[in-house]
């Protein structure tokens, strides 16, 4: 009775700390779909009839500590000169023209592309830029499918298109994030339907066709309210404007979810294939793969994955074959819906050597994921990114991997040597290519290990029983050594 008390007081500690905020793992794509909602009869007298337009959206991917925009801030210049476009458009009045007309004029979004392409380049602030194409959007069009991408490490949006013709009012989203932050996983989709207008401070016209008159000095970006500061949109009688749009992001690249009962052991069996002989260019001496990191997990979790940077744990394994912080790092993440088991090996001789281990998997908790070290590199490995034991048939019988060389993204290097240079910025995880000038450019496409996944025998109280029970433990009744075994798993959860 007091053991049972306890053990609802330690598991809810252990529910409680899983309420936190969790990162979305790897890569997600969604399609966008722009609604124009701007015409005279959703903005009476509020809309620049008949040319009222927005000009094509740009904006971008980005991490946490970057955004386009944001209230309060003073525009960029390339924030500024999509704003401002909207006094070209003036210049040309009621003219019918085509976006194609105003390239000869200076190209409103150019400072703003590289703006962000300098972020995505240099600083790795950004992701990837997301454009609606060069045409101009009338008030009520619908533009569809314009491509945007996540990753763990950028999953937050931020976009702009400037009210046109106006002095440098605008219009977009600043850092929304496509991450379920409270469930770990990327929105199926997500909905902006309020889009306000905003004054990027930089031009303090107050009717959409008022010519030029720059803010000196600039003020900062600030939203338009049918009540400041003084615009066209105080002459609608509602008392707040209505939205100018809609967004609308639909995920591409949803996961798919198969459901395997019961719970099976697996074996997995790692063979270093590199030699001197299929990998000569730059053979090393004391060539081998370090111990090697494995975890039984859920889609919620990823050890690695392309195109993410890696955590630190990964980062040592790359860097130095020290599996200790990452088999941490895993441990920590091991509950419910997440990660369900983690082992390590030792280090593997090449050529030649492998490894096996025994490992557990069960439903909702079928993919498996593994790294280890190209001794001695810079940051490069191999390994399995979620794989999933699971398929639609059911549990897998078996199944062999050529294991290809990636790249961590944080250490330079060119040759097959340790402790060079850290890369800075830190790069995304990538897989080695043959364009590399690297010395393992050369073997970009020769398999360095393969890994092999046999199913095992199916695990039921029984097995786990005998399998866990070893004879060091004789006197303990069944009951009170699964009662003492779930305690310790408890204490393990919250210790972690
Ligand atoms: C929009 O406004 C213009 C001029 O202000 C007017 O000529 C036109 O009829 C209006 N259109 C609608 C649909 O109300
Ligand atoms: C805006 O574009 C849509 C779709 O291209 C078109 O059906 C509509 O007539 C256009 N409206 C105006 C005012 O040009
Ligand atoms: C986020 O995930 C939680 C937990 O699964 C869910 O209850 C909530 O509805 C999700 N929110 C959105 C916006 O999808
Ligand atoms: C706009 O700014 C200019 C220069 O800063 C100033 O001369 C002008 O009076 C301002 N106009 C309004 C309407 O605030
Ligand atoms: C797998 O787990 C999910 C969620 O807990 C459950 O809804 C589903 O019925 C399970 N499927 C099988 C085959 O056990
Ligand atoms: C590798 O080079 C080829 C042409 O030499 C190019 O088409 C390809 O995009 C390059 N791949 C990468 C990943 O850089
Ligand atoms: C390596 O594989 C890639 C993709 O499969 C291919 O495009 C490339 O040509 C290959 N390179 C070599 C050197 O075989």
């Amino acid at each position: 009775m007091v053991g049972t008390v306890w053990l609802v007081a330690l598991f809810g500690f252990f529910s409680e700390a899983y309420s936190a905020n969790y990162e979305c793992q790897g890569v997600a794509q969604y399609g966008l779909t722009f609604y124009g909602m701007w015409s005279n009869m959703t903005h009476p007298n509020a809309f620049p009839f008949p040319s009222g337009r927005f000009s094509p959206l740009v904006g971008a991917s980005h991490e946490s500590a970057y955004s386009l925009w944001m209230s309060g801030m003073k525009a960029s210049q390339g924030v500024k000169n999509v704003a401002e476009m909207g006094k070209f458009l003036a210049i040309l009045k009621e003219r019918e023209f085509t976006f194609s007309a105003m390239l000869s004029l200076p190209a409103p979004s150019s400072d703003l592309k590289q703006e962000i392409m300098q972020r995505i380049t240099s600083t790795k602030t950004a992701w990837k830029q997301i454009k609606s194409g060069n045409m101009a959007i009338n008030g009520t069009e619908r533009v569809m499918n314009i491509e945007v991408e996540v990753t763990k490490d950028f999953p937050y949006v931020s976009l702009v298109t400037m009210l046109a013709p106006s002095p440098d009012w605008f219009t977009g989203i600043m850092k929304v994030s496509l991450c379920n932050a409270s469930s770990g996983m990327w929105m199926d989709s997500w909905t902006i339907d309020d889009i306000q207008p905003w004054d990027a401070g930089t031009d303090n016209g107050t009717t959409f066709r008022a010519t030029d008159n720059p803010t000196m000095p600039p003020g900062y970006i600030s939203m338009i309210t049918t009540t400041a500061p003084p615009t066209d949109f105080m002459k609608l009688s509602a008392s707040a404007i209505p939205s100018l749009g809609k967004m609308m992001f639909v995920r591409q690249n949803k996961p798919t979810m198969n459901q395997c009962s019961g719970m099976y052991y697996y074996t997995v069996k790692f063979e270093a294939k590199w030699s001197q002989a299929t990998h000569p260019n730059g053979w090393p001496s004391g060539a081998h793969f370090s111990p090697l990191v494995i975890a039984t997990h859920s889609y919620k979790y990823k050890m690695w994955s392309d195109m993410t940077k890696a955590s630190p744990g990964v980062e040592k394994v790359a860097e130095d074959g020290a599996e200790g912080t990452l088999y941490n790092e895993v441990n920590m993440m091991k509950k419910p819906g997440f990660v369900s088991n983690v082992y390590k090996t030792g280090g593997v001789s090449t050529p030649g050597g492998h490894t096996i281990t025994k490992i557990m998997v069960q439903n909702m908790s079928s993919m498996v994921s593994l790294i280890t070290m190209i001794a001695p590199s810079p940051d490069w490995f191999v390994g399995v990114d979620s794989y999933d034991l699971c398929g639609i048939n059911g549990w897998k019988e078996t199944m062999t991997m050529n294991l290809l060389p990636w790249d961590a993204g944080t250490e330079n290097g060119q040759t097959y040597n340790l402790n060079n240079r850290a890369t800075d910025p830190v790069d995304v995880i990538m897989r080695i290519t043959s364009n590399s000038s690297s010395q393992i450019g050369a073997h970009a496409n020769i398999t360095f290990a393969t890994v092999t996944f046999t199913r095992g025998e199916m695990i039921t109280t029984t097995t786990e029983r005998t399998t866990t029970t070893d004879s060091s433990a004789p006197g303990l009744s069944p009951g009170l050594f699964s009662f003492l075994s779930i305690s310790l798993l408890a204490i393990f959860g919250v210790l972690y």
